[in-house]
């Protein structure tokens, strides 16, 4: 594996970065991850060759750049295992693909009184656009809690299902905990009461194989910036059924059939949500990050990173006053934690000062944080790309940094 992943560096130029007179250390791949020089050159040969503006133009250039984002449809289709290319929508991010459920879906059918089920382990991405809802229709938010390890309670979840149920909203991995729920299981109790699910897998997709047929999901939201891939990319799966009766959220070029000052028809699935010129070139380069994972394969992604974040734990609990936050098992490649009272942005600050980057604050997560009575954490995240090299210099700079308070 040492042998593999050092070629696999080789394919990201941004890890040979030095911060001041330090090697980077890049633990914020929760955050995003690095993009590899292929992608990064696609980008570069498209705006060369390839810019045009999709679905828009007879000429050439047009086609081909129209052919080359719904390509990138299909992988993404085949990736996910949807049932169709039109189930599947393009978004600037996950925020995006959420806000877009939220808006239409929930805008459309929800009723004053009606409950929607959230976790208090939520990035605010899968909650504030739920509480801007709440200025149409006087839904209330559910919220399920978890046990001190970062474990869902499920019996809540289950609990909180009544005849006000209309909608359930949770994360498969939270970006805090790294706690992997079962999605599976939820979604199933969910759809035992006739209740639709949205699964944010902003922090699943980079990591773990994605079947939205197996899940059940009615809906499954991620970012290609955290793949490996571009940035200002994401994914809305909708089941056809829901998208087909759901309105559209914003009105522009390309979601429309036909427009007059009578009456506008809109464009069928999945152009009807995606107004105006898309992010075609990133959408074109993200099927390159696919094929970058599919290359490298997520079982040996997700077996590295364990592996990292094994060893990774193992040496910080030897620090005296670790506290780290998220120990459930079989959790992701995230690992928040804090020493002793030191500000986690005092000890981020630091640790850049020593080349190694890592995300401090309350992660977008501030109910969570609230949770656990803190004000933030620091977060370090793996990648398929990092080391055990790089666990020790971060293990030796996070001691010389507790040293200095
Ligand atoms: N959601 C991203 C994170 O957790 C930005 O850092």
């Amino acid at each position: 594996m040492t042998t593999d992943i050092k070629k696999i560096r080789e394919e990201f130029p941004i890890l040979n970065s030095r911060i001041g007179d330090r090697p980077l250390v890049y633990f914020d791949n929760t955050a995003t991850s690095q993009t590899p020089q292929e992608v990064v050159e696609s980008i570069a040969h498209l705006y060369e060759h390839t810019k045009a503006n999709v679905h828009r133009g007879v000429h050439t250039l047009s086609q081909e750049a129209t052919d080359l984002q719904e390509h990138t449809r299909r992988r993404v289709c085949e990736y996910i295992n949807a049932s169709g290319i039109e189930e599947i929508i393009f978004t600037r991010g996950t925020t995006e693909a959420i806000n877009l459920v939220a808006a239409s879906y929930g805008g459309a059918f929800f009723r004053d009184g009606d409950e929607v089920i959230l976790t208090v382990m939520e990035h605010h991405a899968n909650i504030v656009p739920w509480q801007l809802l709440q200025a149409r229709h006087n839904i209330r938010l559910r919220v399920v809690d978890i046990d001190d390890e970062g474990n869902l309670d499920i019996e809540q979840y289950k609990s909180l299902f009544n005849e006000r149920t209309v909608f359930a909203s949770f994360c498969h991995i939270s970006n805090v905990l790294g706690t992997v729920n079962p999605v599976k299981e939820m979604i199933a109790f969910a759809h035992s009461k006739g209740v639709p699910v949205l699964v944010d897998g902003a922090q699943a997709s980079p990591h773990l194989k994605i079947d939205v047929r197996d899940l059940d999901a009615d809906f499954y939201a991620f970012s290609s910036h955290k793949m490996y891939g571009p940035t200002g990319v994401g994914v809305l799966y909708g089941r056809r059924e829901l998208l087909e009766k759901m309105p559209p959220w914003q009105g522009g070029g390309e979601m429309i059939k036909h427009v007059s000052f009578e009456k506008t028809t809109f464009a069928d699935l999945p152009f009807k949500f995606e107004a105006g010129t898309p992010d075609f070139i990133d959408i074109a380069a993200f099927a390159k990050a696919l094929d970058f994972i599919e290359k490298t394969g997520l079982d040996n992604i997700r077996a590295h990173e364990e592996d990292l974040l094994e060893y990774c734990t193992a040496e910080m609990m030897k620090i005296p006053g670790m506290r780290i936050f998220g120990t459930a098992p079989g959790k992701a490649a995230v690992i928040s934690f804090l020493v002793g009272d030191i500000h986690p942005y005092d000890l981020g600050l630091l640790l850049d000062k020593m080349g190694i980057a890592v995300r401090t604050g309350h992660h977008c997560a501030q109910p969570l944080m609230d949770r656990f009575g803190i004000p933030g954490t620091v977060r370090a995240s793996f990648a398929v790309y990092n080391t055990r090299e790089e666990v020790d210099t971060f293990i030796t700079a996070l001691k010389r940094v507790i040293s200095m308070f």
